[in-house]
């Protein structure tokens, strides 16, 4: 490509000589202020590599002519504020929970601590403030499946529910009444019509009495007799409006059909002892506490 530098006619300006297609390049310079500021922060890089760690060298680096290094400036407060914790989480551990709770100063700091845990461990399943989410149920409202007391929390956060890892977990199974063939899918329909009844919903008549009796036999002993769900089973409420699985007829069908089950790991072991504690303590005061 020939490179003809010449006056553009329009503007006055000089081309820079490259040409596509017809259309000439002008040779406008940069704003001066752009250019200027762009020679300071090269000077202030060049400035920021003398002061501080920057090249690395044949045996380390260059330590920069200030000497001051980030990370051995953070390790005495780091070292500070770990010692201040100790104190804390050393009355933390040596108290139970209702002592914990009872202590205004060791309250306020428990929650602290274990909101920072639930975050990090809880909130991937529970949601963030325990908000609930998907199949994990939502640990702010005063809708229990375990229980609510600070024995209850506590116990269901060090064992799990479920899971083959705790021979202390939390168990108990709904049984699979369509799966293993304990329920027709004519009887599901009817006991889903009396399970609509038991939170007040519309269903029909005729099933909805065919399904009381089939409730009766099948599921009271867990649910209970009024549906009002029986905690040490870890059998929910279905007689409220809260419903982990879904609250359509549906859903509820495929819930009796093949019982998701769910499963929470055991924290006691994973967690310390004063964590544990603090989780307890976050959980119960999170609006629904008994
Ligand atoms: C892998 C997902 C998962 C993680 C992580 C998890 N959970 Fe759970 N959690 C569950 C499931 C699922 C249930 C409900 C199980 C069931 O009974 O059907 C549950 C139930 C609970 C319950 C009982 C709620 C009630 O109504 O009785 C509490 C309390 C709880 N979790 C606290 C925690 C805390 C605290 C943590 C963090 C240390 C945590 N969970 C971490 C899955 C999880
Ligand atoms: C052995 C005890 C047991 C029996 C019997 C039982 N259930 Fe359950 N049920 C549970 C447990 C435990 C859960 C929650 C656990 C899970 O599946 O994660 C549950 C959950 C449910 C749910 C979901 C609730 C929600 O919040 O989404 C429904 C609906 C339900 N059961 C209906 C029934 C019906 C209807 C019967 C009788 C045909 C029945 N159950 C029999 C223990 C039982």
């Amino acid at each position: 490509m020939p490179t003809k530098i010449e006056k553009d006619s329009v503007t006055g300006v000089d081309t820079t000589g490259h040409e596509w297609d017809g259309i000439k390049e002008l040779n406008n310079p940069l704003p001066k202020w752009w250019l200027y500021t762009f020679y300071v922060t090269i000077a202030f890089a060049v400035l920021w590599w003398i002061l501080y760690p920057s090249w690395p060298t044949r045996t380390g680096y260059f330590p920069g002519v200030l000497g001051s290094l980030a990370r051995e400036e953070l390790e005495p407060r780091m070292a500070a504020a770990r010692a201040a914790q100790a104190v804390w989480l050393d009355r933390i551990a040596a108290a139970d929970t209702a002592a914990i709770v009872a202590d205004p100063d060791l309250l306020a700091f428990a929650n602290v601590g274990g909101q920072a845990a639930f975050n990090t461990n809880c909130a991937p399943c529970h949601g963030l403030g325990g908000a609930g989410q998907g199949y994990f149920p939502a640990l702010g409202d005063d809708d229990w499946i375990w229980g609510g007391t600070l024995e209850a929390i506590e116990t269901t956060i060090r064992h799990g529910i479920r899971n083959n890892d705790d021979p202390d977990a939390r168990a108990s199974e709904m049984p699979r009444f369509g799966v293993d063939g304990l329920l027709t899918r004519d009887e599901i329909d009817e006991v889903v019509a009396h399970v609509l009844t038991l939170s007040g919903r519309e269903a029909d008549p005729a099933k909805a009495e065919a399904g009381a009796a089939l409730y009766a036999d099948n599921c009271a002993v867990c649910h209970g007799e009024q549906g009002e769900g029986v905690q040490e089973l870890g059998a929910p409420s279905l007689a409220n409006s809260i419903w982990l699985y879904g609250s359509e007829p549906e859903q509820i069908a495929q819930q009796i059909w093949n019982p998701r089950l769910g499963v929470m790991p055991p924290w006691q072991g994973r967690l310390d002892d004063a964590t544990v504690k603090m989780l307890t303590v976050y959980v119960h005061s999170l609006g629904g506490g008994e």
